[in-house]
């Protein structure tokens, strides 16, 4: 269990829902809520390592499930994740990046970019981990067939947190989701067996940083107790 100060958020993780139909409502295409999604996405990573100092932050930004959307979103949303990570490769990046998901259906030149990205942020104090063809069921069979590859023939809770891509950061205190609906849809299932859950219907890119501080103050007064009394 993550040993740290009472109250006080050491990992936080979004779930960045309501794109569409935050676009939907401006009579916009979906792709539109997209591009402004990832606008927020910058504003409130920022707005939690600047001014919230909050350690370990993950957003969930393409699912595995993700590819059943119609061919043209799926292809701008890929647009805009390559540009934000080559626009995080021309700056000085203040964050580690890791992305969390098997990058190889993004392509060679995409996944060189994504590594390259995660190689030159790796000495960065705070971390950012990009949830990015990910999927919680995938993410627990690929762990454990790392393990049985390596020759393990008895699995215990520490080695599945130990081979799962979301492992290498210590368990979200809280997750935030977005967007009205009530579900993790596969997202860090393993991970999130004691996180603090928070649902709003705010669609994502009207998220504001002073919703996120209500949603922090909110976390700093629930009682976690772990199975304890
Ligand atoms: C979340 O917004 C972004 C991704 C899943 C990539 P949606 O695109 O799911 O937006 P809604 O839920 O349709 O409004
Ligand atoms: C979850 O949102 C995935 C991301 C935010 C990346 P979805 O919009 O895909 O989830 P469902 O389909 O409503 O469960
Ligand atoms: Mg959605």
């Amino acid at each position: 269990m993550p040993n740290q100060e009472k109250g006080r958020v050491n990992h936080i993780a979004f779930i960045m829902d309501g794109n569409g139909r935050w676009a939907k409502k401006r009579l916009m295409p979906r792709e539109f809520g997209h591009l402004q999604g990832a606008e927020k996405f910058k504003e409130i990573v920022r707005y939690c390592r600047s001014e919230l100092h909050i350690k370990y932050i993950t957003v969930y930004a393409f699912s595995t499930e993700n590819w059943k959307r119609p061919e043209k979103e799926v292809k701008a949303l890929i647009k805009i994740f390559r540009d934000c990570i080559e626009d995080a490769e021309r700056k000085e990046q203040k964050i580690r990046v890791i992305f969390l998901g098997n990058k190889e259906p993004f392509g060679e030149e995409m996944k060189a970019e994504m590594e390259r990205l995660e190689e030159k942020t790796k000495e960065n104090e705070y971390t950012l981990c990009v949830a990015m063809n990910y999927g919680g069921h995938a993410e627990i069979v690929d762990a454990v067939n790392s393990l049985i590859s390596s020759g393990k023939t008895k699995i215990t809770e520490d080695d599945i947190s130990g081979a799962i891509c979301s492992g290498v950061v210590p368990p979200p205190d809280m997750i935030v989701r977005t967007g009205g609906e009530f579900r993790l849809s596969n997202f860090l299932l393993w991970q999130s067996s004691y996180s603090e859950l928070f649902f709003t219907d705010t669609l994502w890119p009207d998220l504001s940083t002073s919703e996120v501080d209500k949603l922090v103050d909110e976390f700093s007064k629930r009682q976690r107790r772990f199975g304890n009394v």
